[in-house]
């Protein structure tokens, strides 16, 4: 194996943190940048160099000297607070951004992978979903399009080797359960083994493409090598929509439990349904293996030892 330097910005948080377990697992030398946040300090691995630094901060230009591959990961994401503090998204998300890809560039990265976000799509109404065009919808939305016009520009002027991944609903244990809006898949976890009424808007019609956290590693793990993913950009999706209804059954079939959810009006917010085509990234030979029931009750677990018992 060849050991790489591979930095990760948002070290601390759910999908980082993870990365840098499995880059760490398949021999990496991890570095992590975090400014703490959102993420939690206990959930960076202990072999990874930790900086505690702000990545719209000129300090972070050091840590990135003799660096390989960077994953950009770090980002204000809750859609609730974007949508309430446009101008801390834009900062975090444009700005924080950008200056990421500047201290790469002057590192002489070799690779640079970010994260960008299904909500690229939000005004779309076609399914599935292609890479092709974007209607970003929200402010949140509005800042990962931001990114990923600047990313596409340093990929034309500096002839950088960078790749977007536009993540559809990616769960798993670490999966920040303590924000604003709790990610449905956790808040059901969590209502069910509180012995509580799960709450399903609307009919439970409401779908969405749920990802297992390993299967976008898997992905992390094959671009960081493969160089047609240069000035690319992936969706990261299982390819199939869930309801919340669907998923609501699927969580309680795992629990044994047969709980009547509390039913309420619509939301007015987010987006109807995503279903990811995943067909470019089918093409370079991933596909995701772990399934929604094994997903889930991974979640279960991690939830029952680690979250239940703060709450
Ligand atoms: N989780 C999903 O379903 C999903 C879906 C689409 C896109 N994404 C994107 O994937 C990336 C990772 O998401 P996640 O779910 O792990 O989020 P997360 O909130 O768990 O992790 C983000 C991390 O970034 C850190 N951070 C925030 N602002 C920072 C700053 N200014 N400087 C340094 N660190 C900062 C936070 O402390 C946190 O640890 C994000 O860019 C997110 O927008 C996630």
């Amino acid at each position: 194996m060849n050991q790489k330097k591979v930095l990760v910005t948002g070290i601390a948080g759910f999908i980082g943190s993870n990365l840098a377990d499995r880059l760490i697992a398949a021999g990496h030398k991890v570095i992590g940048i975090d400014n703490l946040s959102y993420g939690l300090k206990e959930q960076i691995a202990p072999e990874a160099e930790f900086h505690k630094l702000d990545i719209r901060s000129k300090d972070i230009y050091p840590v990135f000297e003799g660096v390989d591959t960077v994953f950009h990961m770090a980002a204000k994401n809750c859609l609730s607070d974007c949508q309430r503090d446009p101008v801390d998204t834009a900062d975090i998300n444009v700005v924080g951004t950008v200056n990421v890809l500047e201290a790469a560039k002057r590192a002489n990265v070799r690779k640079i992978i970010y994260a960008e976000s299904s909500d690229v799509y939000s005004g779309l109404k076609t399914f599935p979903t292609t890479e092709e065009k974007m209607q970003p919808e929200t402010f949140y939305a509005d800042s990962k399009a931001a990114g990923h016009f600047f990313a596409q520009s340093y990929v034309k002027y500096h002839k950088m080797n960078i790749a977007g991944l536009r993540y559809f609903n990616v769960y798993g244990p670490r999966q920040d359960w303590r924000r604003t809006d709790r990610p449905i898949v956790s808040e059901f976890i969590i209502q069910l083994l509180r012995g509580e009424k799960p709450i399903l808007y609307g009919e439970g019609e409401r779908s969405k493409d749920y990802i297992y956290v390993d299967n976008i590693n898997d992905f992390h793990l094959l671009a960081m090598e493969n160089s047609f993913t240069n000035g690319q950009v992936y969706n990261l999706g299982s390819g199939i929509a869930t309801s919340f209804k669907e998923l609501l059954d699927a969580t309680q079939k795992l629990l044994g439990t047969k709980v009547e959810p509390e039913l309420r009006p619509s939301l007015s917010f987010g987006v109807e349904r995503t279903e990811a085509d995943i067909s470019k990234a089918r093409a370079l030979g991933w596909k995701p293996k772990t399934s929604l029931e094994e997903g889930l009750k991974k979640s279960v677990d991690y939830i029952k030892k680690y979250v239940i018992p703060k709450l």
